[in-house]
């Protein structure tokens, strides 16, 4: 089969590899027929040497497609049905998986690492399973994890149940957004874009979008978010207090960071990746802090994986903000989404995908993603 693969630092190729086999009685094989590229994949993309990943993975963790075969404990699929696959591998019956945090299941967790529930596609920190940007995907804890999907719901839809619409499901009920109240969402990729449209849906009677690509704040503002430019202001601080002057001063009721570790810099860090030294990498999230009431709440989706220096610990403290964070529990709130979906597709999730390709064109799908060109929003791959 053809299979997308890490081969160093922004670089990929489309291989011919070995298609993949049932190793437990709890597999599937699915025949992967639509696949995303997410904001998490350009982490790998650009860092993947420092994340563990090792020269020939196969990346991927958005997929859906056609159940092939499955294993002898796989009773809630069966060939021939269509399937979405949550991104997260969790087996459903352990302490955690039982208490709804799928992404820290005990089964699959990755101890040795200090990290949580094993993911597709995501360095050998979680796991080393081979991803699903690939012809063929081996699906482990099948019994539980892939979701079947029918025409009731459109397929890109369904497509984004595997990872954009329950984590930006999870950012908006991890920011405590109650009807009336005011949000702000830090970075308009997908996961800001989905996050804008959940927290009206959740009643926000207004949510202010910063990012600093056009596109993606004209895509914001057509679903009724308040666009504020980032690349007008010389510094963080500037963006903090343009959205304290849109809240009377007050700062926002819940503020979600949906930028991550790849943030794009102020001036001062333009200066600083000019002179080739490390990056500021909390940018983001400092405004994300900074623009939160006192006594609000923020919700942090974007990924962070390493330690950092610069984290406002006093300011929060001062604030008694209340913060959550974490990878998606993607089965968690899947069938929540499912019956807003069968309701028509409300938040026109399916026209979220700017950009349909060939598997094959994946190296310069992802350029196009990460360079944010020509309006690209979302990518999804066709095996
Ligand atoms: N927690 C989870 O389970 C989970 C799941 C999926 C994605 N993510 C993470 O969510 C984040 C967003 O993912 P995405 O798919 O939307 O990717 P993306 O990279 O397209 O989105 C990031 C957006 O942030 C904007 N941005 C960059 N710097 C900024 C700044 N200083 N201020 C404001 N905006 C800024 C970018 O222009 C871009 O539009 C990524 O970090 C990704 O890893 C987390
Ligand atoms: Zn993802
Ligand atoms: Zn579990």
């Amino acid at each position: 089969m053809l299979a997308v693969r890490w081969m160093g630092p922004r670089k990929l190729s489309v291989d011919e590899v070995p298609d993949p086999k049932i190793e437990q009685p709890t597999d599937a094989i699915i025949r992967v027929t639509a696949t995303g590229i997410c904001g998490s994949d350009l982490h790998l993309y650009d860092h993947g040497a420092t994340l563990a990943m090792k020269p020939g993975d196969i990346i991927g963790h958005e997929p859906m497609g056609v159940v092939e075969e499955v294993g002898s404990q796989v009773s809630h699929i069966a060939p021939g049905d269509t399937v979405v696959v949550p991104f997260n591998i969790s087996c459903g019956g352990c302490f955690m998986c039982t208490r709804g945090l799928y992404s820290q299941c005990e089964e699959t967790q990755n101890l040795g690492g200090r990290k949580g529930a094993s993911l597709f596609g995501y360095t050998h920190l979680y796991g080393g399973v081979p991803g699903g940007q690939a012809q063929y995907l081996r699906v482990p804890m099948a019994h539980f994890g892939p979701i079947r999907v029918d025409e009731s719901v459109p397929e890109l839809a369904a497509m984004l149940l595997s990872d954009v619409l329950p984590t930006s499901w999870q950012a908006v009920k991890y920011a405590d957004v109650e009807p009336g109240s005011t949000v702000a969402i830090f970075g308009l990729g997908p996961i800001g874009q989905m996050s804008s449209r959940i927290a009206l849906h959740h009643g926000a009677a207004r949510v202010i979008g910063v990012d600093n690509v056009a596109e993606r704040l004209q895509m914001a503002a057509r679903y009724g978010v308040e666009p504020l430019d980032a690349t007008q202001f010389d510094s963080p601080g500037d963006v903090v207090a343009a959205i304290e002057q849109l809240t009377k001063g007050r700062g926002a009721d819940s503020v979600i960071d949906a930028v991550g570790m790849d943030a794009a810099g102020s001036a001062p860090d333009r200066v600083l990746q000019t002179l080739k030294m490390q990056p500021d990498r909390l940018i983001g999230l400092r405004e994300a802090l900074g623009s939160v009431r006192r006594g609000g709440t923020v919700s942090v989706i974007g990924v962070y994986s390493m330690w950092f220096p610069n984290f406002p610990i006093g300011d929060l403290f001062d604030k008694q903000v209340t913060l959550r964070w974490g990878q998606a529990n993607v089965r968690r709130w899947t069938a929540d989404i499912l019956e807003v979906l069968r309701n028509g597709d409300p938040w026109d999730a399916a026209g979220l995908v700017t950009n349909q390709a060939p598997l094959q064109s994946a190296p310069q799908m992802y350029e196009a993603f990460k360079r944010k060109e020509n309006g690209v929003v979302k990518v999804v791959l066709r095996p």
